[in-house]
């Protein structure tokens, strides 16, 4: 695992921007599952920038969906859908046949589970996957279990994800459950980048890093990943053993 710590969240948010370039330049046609979140919105903004400005074409790329909250539209604003069009697809012109994001308000989650599984092997695993981390810790919605699950899944979220998550949302929202990949798609993928910025992850960070590697802080499976990357700023590392 590789950390980077940068000075702030815009130095942090260009070497994401920067990381997601390099992958599309050196493979135009690369699967990418990029989180929504308020962690990577600069990276995003600053990666369609660069990607207008470079002449680096997103157009063969395919997409992804990291998670979505179950029973939630995918107009409200608060959405994973709405996040990704309003800050990638739609200012990067992609077209929808590229696009694959779990349907949330499917009557068939377990089958929306299945498809989803099946297009990523259809399209020969993910290249690059961009995550944030919960406050929980968790990856997606890969809440803190007892037991690790691999592939597509339906949870019942977390107290802390139904709080936190509210932040997304202009009205009070209930949030019961999501849909997600699995942190075997997290382990599959060719590269992984977990951001995270600010004081009020330094000590989920701290755990992830530094605590054992266990299905109950999902993030720190990423240690056993090959080629992953965290990239902080100095309050989101601000807890660290010094190295
Ligand atoms: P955030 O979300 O980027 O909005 O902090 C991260 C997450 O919950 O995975």
């Amino acid at each position: 695992m590789n950390l980077k710590i940068y000075e702030n969240y815009e130095s942090l948010s260009h070497g994401a921007a920067n990381q997601i370039i390099e992958v599309v330049r050196q493979k135009p046609c690369a699967v990418l599952c990029l989180a929504a979140g308020d962690t990577p919105r600069l990276a995003y903004t600053l990666m369609v920038n660069m990607a207008k400005t470079e002449g680096i074409d997103f157009a063969n790329c395919t997409f992804i969906g990291l998670d979505e909250w179950l029973g939630i539209s995918p107009v409200n604003e608060g959405s994973c859908h709405h996040f990704l069009r309003r800050h990638i697809f739609e200012p990067l012109s992609i077209s929808n046949d590229k696009i694959h994001l779990f349907d949330a308000l499917t009557e068939d989650p377990q089958g929306e589970c299945r498809k989803m599984d099946k297009t990523i092997i259809e399209n020969k695993g993910i290249d690059l996957m961009l995550v944030g981390i919960g406050m929980n810790g968790h990856i997606g919605f890969n809440e803190p279990a007892g037991s690790f699950q691999a592939y597509s899944h339906v949870v019942e979220l977390d107290e802390t994800s139904r709080t936190v998550g509210q932040k997304y949302f202009r009205e009070q929202t209930t949030l019961t459950s999501g849909i997600t990949l699995g942190l075997g798609h997290m382990l599959e993928a060719r590269q992984v980048i977990l951001v995270a910025n600010g004081s009020k992850k330094a000590d989920i960070i701290r755990r992830t890093i530094e605590e054992d590697v266990t299905p109950l802080l999902p993030a720190s499976l990423i240690r056993n990943h090959v080629d992953a990357y965290v990239i902080l700023d100095k309050e989101a590392g601000s807890l660290l053993t010094p190295r």
